[in-house]
């Protein structure tokens, strides 16, 4: 059937359970946009080919930072400690990637030097994330922990599809960015070690200033393409699920359980992402 714009397709709940927008960009026919998987990644994604990927870890002190947080811990909290880092610093480390990918994209695109500039210094501070966060997780394992030679950041594309560029802002920065900027907000006024907390109160404040970096990108993606793009980023918003905690809360060491991020998660699709992405119409 033909397509029309910004209505609701009945058809798409046959398929993934929901109404979902029409989009206008594929000739004609009838199409919706289907959300691609929701990945809960910490901050932005180094992709190859769409895919996330991140770095291996070995056993070297060359990222360890200035911190020393209480290990007088339980042997099984210690390891769920130092595995719950570990998984952070590989996501911290894989966004210095995709930091340097997207300046490399935003010069391709002929952005303003602001942007460029800023998406330099997020950069610069996701390199002291991975340093903080693989500190942790050495301190935790009670032996060093470090990224392995990251060879995906070298096969990353630079595409010249502001389309692409905007979906992918709107997904790893203004919705990933922002989860982890409350993530560690909350993880923060939880953990009881003052080094935890300080840690992720800087982390937090630094993934803030990411987030609103990702905004101005996406701003200046709509202002800037051909073509009206609002329809298919309200149609890439993705669908979150609740999950069932599993294990120990770990809070009181700034590990927010799986079901505290996926309420995070919600909440920021509901009152932060949706109505910023309306404003931008
Ligand atoms: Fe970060
Ligand atoms: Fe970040």
């Amino acid at each position: 059937m033909p397509a029309e714009k910004d209505k609701l397709c009945a058809a798409a709940v046959r398929i993934d359970g929901q109404l979902r927008a029409y989009l206008s960009s594929n000739a004609g026919n009838c199409c919706y946009g289907i959300p691609r998987r929701y990945e809960p990644i910490r901050g932005r994604a180094a992709r190859v080919d769409g895919e996330a990927r991140f770095p291996g870890v070995t056993a070297s002190t060359a990222w360890s930072a200035e911190l020393a947080p209480d290990t007088e811990l339980a042997p099984e909290v210690r390891a769920r400690l130092a595995a719950a880092w570990t998984t952070a610093a590989r996501m911290e480390h894989a966004s210095i990637a995709a930091f340097a990918n997207l300046s490399l994209r935003l010069l391709a695109l002929g952005a303003p030097p602001e942007l460029v500039a800023a998406t330099h210094t997020a950069a610069l501070d996701e390199i002291e994330h991975a340093r903080l966060a693989f500190q942790l997780a050495s301190a935790y394992a009670g032996t060093p922990i470090a990224p392995a030679p990251f060879a995906d950041a070298a096969r990353m594309s630079i595409t010249m599809d502001l389309a692409e560029l905007a979906r992918e802002t709107l997904l790893d920065g203004c919705i990933n960015e922002t989860v982890a900027a409350f993530e560690a907000e909350l993880a923060s006024d939880t953990a009881a070690d003052p080094c935890v907390a300080h840690t992720l109160r800087r982390i937090a404040d630094d993934e803030k200033r990411h987030a609103q970096l990702a905004w101005q990108i996406l701003a200046w993606c709509v202002r800037t393409s051909p073509r009206p793009l609002l329809a298919d980023l309200r149609a890439a918003l993705p669908v979150t699920t609740t999950t069932t905690a599993t294990g120990p809360d770990l809070a009181i060491h700034g590990v927010l359980s799986d079901d505290t991020l996926a309420n995070l998660r919600s909440d920021v699709l509901r009152d932060v992402v949706a109505p910023c992405l309306e404003a931008l119409a």
